[in-house]
């Protein structure tokens, strides 16, 4: 399929890079691709970054039949480079086939994200701990409310400066253990990167930021015992020699960072379990001083240890609060692979 250019005639002046924090700020352009049942994926376009306007009965105000992802593009050593761009455009699609979306060409998107970030290189930051975060997403827009799925859509791919997701950076996060609300359930929309988990997810943040906590652990849906995920985040914990995540249990999201983390830590010879944990076995290795540490892994948070639990109002202190052993080296080096400082054996980046 061809792609049509367009420059900005008034490109926008860029943001210092101390000002960044996460998510504030966009650059000067945007790629889009129409949908339809006679054209299929068509008009695919980069275009100077504006507002877009849409018919009010468009399906995703009314039914949110939407779908992103998230990934970042590096400023390493003068290059531009991206990080796994194929897993998150293959797991994009697997979103597709969780909401009714016709699903991508993945090296078409690949290509046409590549082109993006060439156009726009000059807005990825070169700062310690910055980067591009791109932001690729797919909403229905079909002007209909009857509940269906749509019948024409629009591929949307954004891209801005940011540096860390959290205000704490890499220093310890405090997370509340949510035992009120759920995020998913096993044949839900769970491992899917629908926007409806976010907003599921909204109040039960908003309840735990009002106690001081940064983010909520979910708990699986049906028995309230067994460990999910993080609001943005999957999570690992360090019990003894075993370095253990929850098994995808398609209610949790199958993360790229997480898939890299398992992929970095098996390489390094260590003991790594994919299996159910519960809270409660979490508490008990603490009380047995096995629980040497916790982490949560994502594209936006990257690697960010976990400094307190709280669960059922019993709060517990993690590595004295500090950056544990295991998350420092993950950060260490799976930023040392994203930036190119240190070598790449599993191929995972690519130059733009
Ligand atoms: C990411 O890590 O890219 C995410 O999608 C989390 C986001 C909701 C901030």
């Amino acid at each position: 399929m061809e792609l049509k250019i367009e420059l900005t005639k008034n490109p926008k002046k860029k943001p210092d890079t101390d000002i960044l924090g996460f998510g504030k700020y966009f650059s000067d352009h945007m790629f889009i691709m129409d949908y339809s049942e006679d054209k299929g994926w068509h008009d695919a376009r980069i275009v100077p970054y504006d507002t877009i306007s849409y018919e009010p009965a468009i399906m995703v105000f009314h039914y949110g039949q939407a779908i992103f992802e998230g990934l970042k593009a590096y400023k390493a050593k003068g290059e531009v480079v991206l990080f796994r761009p194929d897993e998150n455009f293959k797991r994009l699609n697997n979103s597709c086939e969780a909401l009714c979306i016709p699903k991508i060409d993945v090296q078409f998107a690949i290509d046409s994200l590549k082109k993006l970030v060439d156009i726009d290189r000059d807005w990825v930051p070169d700062s310690p701990g910055t980067s591009l975060y791109i932001r690729p997403f797919i909403i229905a827009t079909e002007p209909h409310v009857g509940v269906h799925p749509s019948s024409n859509y629009q591929f949307i791919i954004i891209t801005g400066p940011v540096g860390a997701y959290y205000k704490e950076g890499i220093n310890p996060v405090k997370i509340y253990v949510e035992q009120k609300y759920v995020r998913a359930v096993k044949g839900g929309l769970g491992e899917a990167k629908a926007s409806a988990n976010y907003a599921a997810s909204l109040k039960a943040q908003q309840e735990a930021a009002e106690k001081g906590y940064t983010q909520v652990l979910w708990l699986d849906g049906v028995e309230r015992k067994y460990i999910e995920e993080v609001g943005t985040m999957n999570v690992f914990f360090v019990l003894g020699n075993e370095i253990v995540t929850p098994a995808l249990n398609g209610s949790i999201l199958p993360g790229i960072t997480r898939k890299s983390c398992l992929e970095l830590l098996r390489s390094w010879g260590l003991n790594v379990s994919e299996r159910k944990i519960s809270i409660q076995e979490i508490y008990e290795a603490h009380e047995k001083g096995q629980l040497k540490e916790a982490f949560g892994t994502g594209t936006a948070a990257v690697i960010s240890p976990i400094g307190e639990l709280c669960w059922n109002d019993k709060c517990i202190t993690l590595s004295d609060g500090q950056i544990g052993e295991i998350s420092h080296s993950l950060y260490d080096n799976l930023t040392g692979i994203q930036y190119t400082d240190v070598a790449d054996p599993f191929g995972w980046v690519v130059k733009v």
